[in-house]
């Protein structure tokens, strides 16, 4: 029960460098991302129009975007904290935005350096304006399962703030494991909440890999199933021996799931009984994954926040399992090693280090 195919977003360009301290030309920001989208992957986030007080590395973000205005193929959206920012990207050209809230009190003051409400304040405003030209916004909800000053965050106040964004208009709601504390224990807990109030297609997965539990993280997501409708696995292998008939696929109470048709029969002695039975299954799992070429990253306003998950080993992973995300291993490996070089650093995701050492 996992998804067919994964969108993958890259956010390499964006969280993956907006913590490096030597500044990146342009022109090598811009070789990374046309590298990227030859891999196949179809969302690059390209930049941000924040402070470049706050964030001096991606101070070049209207030149970045001039610079990709032509390519074809992907979509590039640009991080957007404030109506200023919304205005400068939309006249650099950007056709996708995102804001970015966080379920931390504490983080959002030193992320965005006001709280939690005033932030959704401000980003109603920028939805507004968004909306007025048809642009889709994505929302992050960051520290969803921690915060490097208030430790556990509550999986209730993740769901509110995501529930906020999603109500004002977001299109999709990424959840951001910041600091990359989270495990299965509590990416779980966190994914029901939220999904009790946002439909499962408008939500990502954005992890950090601080404690080497990304990739179980992403796994554990594709796999989650809405608390609302329990799963019926076990009838289903049952039912096997049955003839399912005929499926369809709708929504109810904002989870997906699927209405199987199954006939089938079984004795009591020389009684066969004949049976029709309906079976609701949960429509497995989030199908979007955030993730940064050679696990770069890490946030400036989160101390110990280490790279996010490799693009490289999520598409090594979602390969074996059998998903589709039409991007090309290969290629994918020589953006790393482009932007590795380039930073004077070995490539860091471990399939680069696996393929490199044969
Ligand atoms: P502030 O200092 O409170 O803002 O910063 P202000 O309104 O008082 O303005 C101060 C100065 O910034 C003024 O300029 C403004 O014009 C300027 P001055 O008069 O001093 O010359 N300014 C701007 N300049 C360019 N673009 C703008 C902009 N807005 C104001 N949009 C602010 C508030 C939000 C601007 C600041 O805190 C900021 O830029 N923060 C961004 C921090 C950031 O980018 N963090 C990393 C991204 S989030 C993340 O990584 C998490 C995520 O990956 C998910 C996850 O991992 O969980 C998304
Ligand atoms: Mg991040």
């Amino acid at each position: 029960n996992l998804p067919a195919h994964v969108k993958i977003v890259e956010v390499g360009p964006r969280d993956g460098l907006q913590n490096e301290k030597e500044i990146v030309p342009t022109s090598t920001k811009v070789q990374l991302i046309k590298m990227l989208v030859s891999s196949g992957l179809t969302v690059v986030e390209a930049t941000s129009f924040v402070s470049p007080k706050w964030v001096p590395q991606l101070a070049d973000a209207k030149d970045v975007m001039d610079a990709i205005r032509n390519i074809q193929g992907a979509r590039f959206p640009v991080l957007t904290p404030n109506l200023k920012g919304f205005e400068a990207a939309v006249s650099a050209g950007a056709n996708e935005v995102a804001i970015f809230a966080s379920a931390s009190e504490s983080f959002s003051k030193s992320n965005i350096n006001c709280s939690i409400e005033d932030s959704l304040a401000r980003f109603r405003d920028v939805v507004s304006a968004a909306r007025e030209i048809s642009l889709p916004v994505r929302g992050y909800v960051s520290c969803v399962v921690g915060c490097p000053v208030e430790g556990i965050v509550p999986p209730s106040k993740v769901a509110y703030v995501a529930k906020q964004l999603f109500d004002m208009g977001c299109s999709e709601i990424s959840l951001g494991d910041t600091i990359g504390v989270g495990t299965p224990g509590t990416v779980i807990p966190m994914l029901e909440n939220v999904m009790n109030v946002v439909p499962i297609d408008n939500l990502a997965v954005h992890f950090h890999d601080t404690y080497g539990q990304a990739l179980s993280n992403i796994l554990t997501s594709l796999q989650v199933s809405s608390p609302r409708f329990p799963s019926v696995h076990s009838k289903l292998h049952f039912l096997l021996l049955d003839l399912s008939v005929g499926w369809v696929e709708l929504v109810l109470d904002q989870v997906k799931v699927i209405l199987v048709l199954s006939l089938g029969y079984f004795r009591f002695g020389s009684i066969q009984v004949q049976t029709v039975e309906f079976l609701l299954l949960n429509q497995m799992g989030i199908s979007t994954v955030d993730s940064s070429v050679s696990g770069l990253g890490g946030c400036p306003y989160a101390k110990g926040a280490s790279g996010n998950v490799a693009t490289e080993d999520v598409v090594y992973m979602l390969n074996g399992l059998g998903i589709e995300t039409n991007v090309d291993l290969e290629k994918l490996l020589l953006a790393g090693d482009f932007i590795c070089k380039h930073l004077r650093r070995p490539p860091s995701s471990k399939t680069a280090v696996a393929l490199s050492s044969k």
